[in-house]
């Protein structure tokens, strides 16, 4: 059967895709954020997952104010990327898995999650910057990726807890699924940031910190923590970090954190980065 082998939970800022794309790693104000996420990458190009779930928002560019899914899965055979206003980035399409994609939604519907089907869907920084935190360049992406896109954008988004359940259904088709796929899944999003208002700028490195302590150790604690709590320690863009909660549901209830790094700022934002592995390891019973 197909595994879900890990967990990564990382934000998905813009300005770090548009530093990848510019080649300003090395500047003074990146790269010491990308120091910190190079064993991350060390750990992805180490693993391989064969399969990809990015869960993420998207930002008005493949659904605008008229259309509003909860929960939206990309089944189709490539997703390119959007055009977020200054013309798509230049990085690779994502190679869908149509198959493995369709049994996601099937036995997420008849587990009674109603899920959005997508048959087109161009992916923005929400899961392209994601894509490349943990790959850097490639030329092509080398996983094949299922996109699940979350409303956070327009009030009602889910609950944690919808979302943490959520994540628990995913790992259960994951299991039922008869491929032998090794699958990572993506939380993405986060952390702590104000794009407008009075409080544009806020970051909470306390809230934020806590919060992946709380992933890791008390997920359904964390999941029972409201919006408004969100709102007000987060801001109005951390309610994001309700994705992190589906990955975290996918995994089994002890997790090995096997990494972790957190910078501020990037761009006007708290920059988080985690990575868990389900405790007992199929292919490593002695690490458990
Ligand atoms: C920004 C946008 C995002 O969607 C996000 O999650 C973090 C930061 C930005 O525009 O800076
Ligand atoms: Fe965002």
């Amino acid at each position: 059967m197909a595994e879900i082998i890990a967990g990564v939970g990382t934000s998905h800022v813009p300005a770090v895709g548009a530093a990848i794309d510019h080649s300003k790693g090395d500047q003074p104000y990146w790269a010491p954020f990308f120091d910190k996420i190079a064993p991350a990458r060390d750990w992805m190009a180490e693993t391989q997952p064969d399969v990809c779930i990015v869960v993420y928002n998207d930002h008005a560019s493949a659904f605008s104010l008229e259309l509003i899914p909860t929960f939206a899965l990309g089944v189709a055979s490539s997703f390119p990327p959007a055009d977020e206003g200054y013309g798509p980035r230049g990085v690779p399409a994502a190679e869908g898995h149509p198959e493995m994609a369709w049994h996601l939604a099937e036995s997420l519907i008849l587990d009674e999650f109603d899920i959005t089907i997508a048959n087109k869907l161009p992916i923005d920084h929400g899961c392209t910057v994601p894509l490349s935190v943990m790959y850097d360049q490639p030329e092509s992406w080398p996983c094949k990726i299922i996109p699940l896109c979350v409303n956070v954008i327009q009030y009602p988004a889910p609950t944690g807890n919808r979302c943490y359940n959520l994540g628990k259904a995913i790992r259960r088709a994951v299991d039922s699924w008869p491929g032998n796929e090794r699958v990572a899944i993506f939380g993405t999003g986060g952390m702590s940031h104000q794009l407008q208002g009075e409080r544009a700028g806020l970051v909470n490195t306390d809230f934020d910190l806590a919060f992946m302590d709380r992933l890791v150790s008390d997920p359904a604690g964390q999941a029972q923590v409201p919006h408004t709590e969100y709102l007000r320690e987060a801001g109005s863009e951390g309610i994001e970090l309700v994705m992190w909660l589906i990955m975290r549901g996918a995994l089994d209830d002890q997790v090995r954190e096997v990494y972790r790094a957190h910078h501020v700022p990037t761009s006007n934002t708290s920059n988080g980065l985690i990575i868990l592995e389900n405790a007992v390891s199929v292919t490593d019973p002695a690490a458990a």
